[in-house]
């Protein structure tokens, strides 16, 4: 029962902890781009929460959205493929890119019909491929109107995503949208008020803010700090949130790249350093340089990485070849950066440019010194402290349990209990007695009429071989027929509650009524029946680790059955059943029928005067016992 409450309690903590609430989202993004040729199921989905696959198209007489012949391969596999390494990714379709087609999308925006086309082809393949979501991404809109149009498209999107959320089982449509590094671009502006009340969030390019063909000067293309220039991502992220889209709509982009540069001067290598552009080592692709080429270049170059915190970027030199890029280093601050800034989280340019998921582990390693360590701590205190209160109850329930049973065994004067079998339906002769009966009982609890501890009394020297005592005081089914009848007990009575206690431990069954198959016996009665009819094993419990070894058990068995037989002279001393339980050559005789039987053996006499007793009343003194009979 506390075991369980106990891990009920922990399964609700850790699904809150688990199950991502609106507030407590952290986005660990990456775009996966087709055209890399980097397989898909390379990408380790472990380090990320969100996976996008770039790009498809827009259909120019259609609009509907397109997915190439050749990609579809891809596409059609990619959230199924992403989620064998990580089951909770959560996988997103971009549409557009840096080559979409200008014209196709700035018209596809400006009318409501062939924004429908678009829209509902887009939520038929997401769906179809089984993306949970969808990312627009159109970084050439320039005009008013493009900005404009695209505002009126991400309202369709909503509204068709909600309709559709509750035409179908599944969960809404994502909707996200890549957009530069600040809202304000060439004198025009994003739609941030629709973007505001329309997608779930932005991914901010913040990168490429200069590059070694338009730049004569080295340069962090990625700056994220720039003392002299607003072409950095501190000032863009400022100016997104300036204009009312909440930090939490901001999803940072960390590029995954570099950009390569030829010196003027090798010597002069800094930051800001005269360049003449692209280094020869990327002139094909305009100077751009994956995170992995980079490393391994450095490496094989033997070139120092070094560290820029005015900027917050890395560098290397290799003769007059000068690369920018964001190390491990950039990365955790940038990282950093926005955690401080509270954003939403970060996305990567791209997954497969990393080397060796050295920067997606350094992204996430950010993170570790982060939110997660502190809430980590308080399930754990939560955790504990609850374990430790439901211990604290646990022990207040076994104590109240233990003195209520010792009330019990706090024998008043014996009354007439002969419909003690009413008092609690479940548990025959189960008596329950008010504090004022053991008060009275007791003489209120005086010292004289404390018999030392242990429900019989104080153990004599239950030289003296018997004591006469003027009340009955025990547990009843403990209690010999001597004592119960003339109060006489002694150390044989000792060894009759032993028995009781032996037969108990072996059967792991209580001292009551209803053994057998008629279900009239008493656990001392059925006991003998067993032994006697040679099936002693039935009478065990089956958990005892040595149900194997029955010949012991039977001697157990025998021996706990002498120890309760009716004539206290028949029973062995305790120095006799010590010797015969540790030495088993011992030999054991064979006992009588136990005490209470309400069976006689053939050719006992004794018998029918003891199973008349067990019906009387017995008077001991002022005390009276109708029901001896052991519970
Ligand atoms: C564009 O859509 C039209 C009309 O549905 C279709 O005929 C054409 O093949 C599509 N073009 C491409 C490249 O899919
Ligand atoms: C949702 O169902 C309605 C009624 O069947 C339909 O008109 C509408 O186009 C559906 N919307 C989507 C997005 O599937
Ligand atoms: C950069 O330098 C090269 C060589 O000196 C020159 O041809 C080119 O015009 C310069 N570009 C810019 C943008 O200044």
């Amino acid at each position: 029962m506390m075991s369980k409450i106990i891990i009920v309690l922990f399964h609700i903590l850790l699904y809150s902890e688990l199950k991502p609430s609106k507030a407590q989202t952290w986005i660990k993004s990456g775009y996966w781009f087709s055209g890399i040729g980097f397989p898909i199921s390379d990408i380790n989905s472990a380090l990320f929460t969100h996976l996008i696959c770039a790009f498809t198209d827009v259909n120019s007489s259609s609009y509907e959205l397109s997915v190439s012949s050749s990609d579809e391969q891809y596409f059609s596999t990619f959230t199924n493929t992403v989620r064998q390494k990580n089951a909770l990714v959560t996988t997103l379709l971009c549409i557009g890119g840096s080559n979409a087609n200008y014209a196709t999308l700035s018209s596809m925006v400006s009318s409501a019909s062939y924004r429908k086309s678009f829209i509902d082809s887009s939520i038929k393949i997401a769906r179809l491929y089984g993306f949970q979501g969808l990312d627009f991404s159109w970084v050439s809109a320039n005009t008013n109107s493009d900005m404009t149009n695209m505002g009126l498209l991400f309202q369709d999107w909503r509204a068709a995503v909600n309709s559709e959320e509750k035409n179908s089982s599944q969960k809404d449509l994502i909707l996200t949208a890549s957009v530069h590094y600040s809202p304000d671009f060439d004198s025009v502006s994003f739609p941030v008020e629709s973007i505001r009340s329309n997608l779930d969030w932005v991914h901010v390019n913040s990168y490429d803010y200069y590059d070694s063909l338009r730049s004569n000067f080295t340069r962090a293309h990625a700056a994220l700090y720039d003392p002299l220039s607003p072409l950095n991502t501190d000032h863009g992220i400022g100016a997104w949130i300036g204009r009312g889209l909440s930090a939490s709509k901001l999803v940072l982009a960390l590029p995954f790249f570099g950009y390569a540069w030829t010196l003027k001067n090798p010597n002069d290598n800094g930051i800001g350093a005269p360049a003449t552009g692209p280094a020869a080592i990327a002139i094909k692709d305009d100077g751009v340089m994956r995170y992995n080429r980079i490393k391994s270049y450095a490496q094989s170059n033997g070139a120092a990485i070094m560290y820029d915190a005015t900027y917050v970027v890395n560098y290397c030199t290799v003769g007059s070849t000068w690369i920018g890029f964001d190390d491990v280093k950039a990365v955790r601050m940038k990282v950093s950066y926005a955690r401080k800034k509270k954003l939403l989280g970060y996305v990567v340019w791209q997954v497969p440019f990393d080397d060796n998921w050295e920067l997606s582990l350094a992204a996430q390693g950010e993170e570790n010194n982060g939110r997660p360590k502190w809430r980590l701590l308080v399930i754990i205190l939560t955790i504990t402290t609850t374990v430790a209160l439901l211990l604290c109850l646990l022990v207040y329930y076994l104590r109240m349990r233990k003195l209520k049973s010792k009330a019990k065994k706090l024998e008043p004067k014996v009354k007439n209990i002969a419909a003690a079998g009413d008092l609690n339906s479940n548990i025959p002769n189960l008596q329950v007695f008010s504090l004022a009966d053991i008060e009275a009982a007791t003489n209120k609890f005086s010292f004289e009429n404390k018999l030392g501890e242990g429900g019989y009394g104080p153990v004599y020297k239950k030289d003296e071989h018997e004591a006469n005592t003027d009340r009955i005081v025990g547990t009843y089914g403990y209690i010999p027929p001597e004592y119960a009848r003339n109060g006489v007990y002694s150390t044989k009575s000792d060894v009759y509650s032993f028995g009781v206690l032996l037969l108990q431990i072996i059967s792991g069954k209580r001292n009551a009524c209803c053994h057998g198959l008629d279900e009239n016996l008493n656990l001392l009665e059925y006991a003998y029946e067993l032994w006697k009819e040679g099936k002693g094993m039935e009478f065990m419990n089956p958990t005892l680790d040595d149900t194997t070894s029955s010949c012991k058990l039977i001697r157990c068995l025998q021996i706990a059955l002498l120890c309760v037989q009716e004539n206290a002279i028949d029973r062995p001393s305790m120095l006799e059943v010590s010797s015969m339980l540790k030495n088993e050559t011992i030999v054991v005789t064979n006992p009588k029928r136990p005490a209470f039987s309400t069976k006689r053996d053939e050719g006992d006499e004794k018998d029918s005067k003891l199973l008349a007793l067990q019906l009387e009343i017995f008077s001991v003194d002022d005390s009276t016992i109708t029901e001896v009979v052991a519970r």
